[in-house]
């Protein structure tokens, strides 16, 4: 078995990716620069400022903003985000996310938190999740951001765990990017997400038993 399992948050245990996007959509409206969602597939998984410069560089005009602009900028988004999560219950938890924890938690396997973001305590605790978690890492707690590997490693250094007996769990391709810069087993939702180790098309089909043996068969093992 793995020593530890270590889980992207938004778009892994919940569906905050979607109120991610709508929070940016608004705020890039409000700028009048356009975004769809397959433009918001390179912002899941980024900070929150790494995303804003990625909507900015769409439009020249918007090239001299100053710093406390995009500050600003940044700060009004997440504004319209806390607005959206305000409602998350634990019925925002993404299907055969709980009993998957259950799971590993049964092996006495430990589970950490990986993510980008810094809403990440506020809404695992929404969720009533906490629990669950014997490590959380969020934004501030590394200076490199996915797809550098910093998050999912601090975790593992935490526990003291080799980074290959770690088994990540990403929705986005950044983070998949920055499990296999780690050397953890990457596990991917969203049948795009071709990077990763094992694929699964979404929540609902990701179960213990199929993880465990597709980590057991990885080539190196
Ligand atoms: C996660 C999400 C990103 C988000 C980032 C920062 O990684 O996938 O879409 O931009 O966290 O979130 P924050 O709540 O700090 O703005
Ligand atoms: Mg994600």
């Amino acid at each position: 078995h793995p020593s530890a399992f270590i889980f992207d948050l938004d778009g892994v245990i919940t569906d905050t990716a979607e109120f991610h996007y709508l929070a940016w959509k608004q705020l890039a409206d409000g700028l009048g620069v356009t975004i769809d969602r397959e433009f918001n597939e390179q912002l899941k998984g980024i900070s929150r400022m790494d995303s804003l410069e990625k909507i900015v560089a769409l439009d020249p005009a918007l090239g001299g903003l100053s710093a406390d602009e995009k500050e600003r900028l940044a700060t009004e988004k997440n504004e319209h985000y806390i607005k959206l999560i305000a409602e998350v219950t634990p019925a925002h938890i993404l299907p055969g996310m709980e009993s998957l924890l259950k799971d590993i938690q049964a092996h006495g396997i430990k589970i950490a938190l990986g993510s980008a973001s810094k809403n990440a305590k506020m809404v695992l605790e929404q969720l009533e999740l906490t629990d669950y978690f014997d490590y959380i890492v969020d934004a501030a707690q590394v200076s490199k951001g996915k797809p550098d590997p910093e998050t999912f490693t601090t975790a593992a250094d935490y526990f003291g765990f080799a980074y290959a007996d770690c088994i990540g769990v990403e929705d986005a391709e950044a983070g998949v990017e920055a499990l296999k810069r780690a050397g953890m087993f990457a596990v991917g939702v969203g049948l795009s997400l071709s990077e990763a180790d094992y694929i699964v098309a979404d929540t609902g089909t990701l179960h213990f038993d199929s993880v465990i043996t597709h980590y057991n068969e990885r080539s190196d093992s």
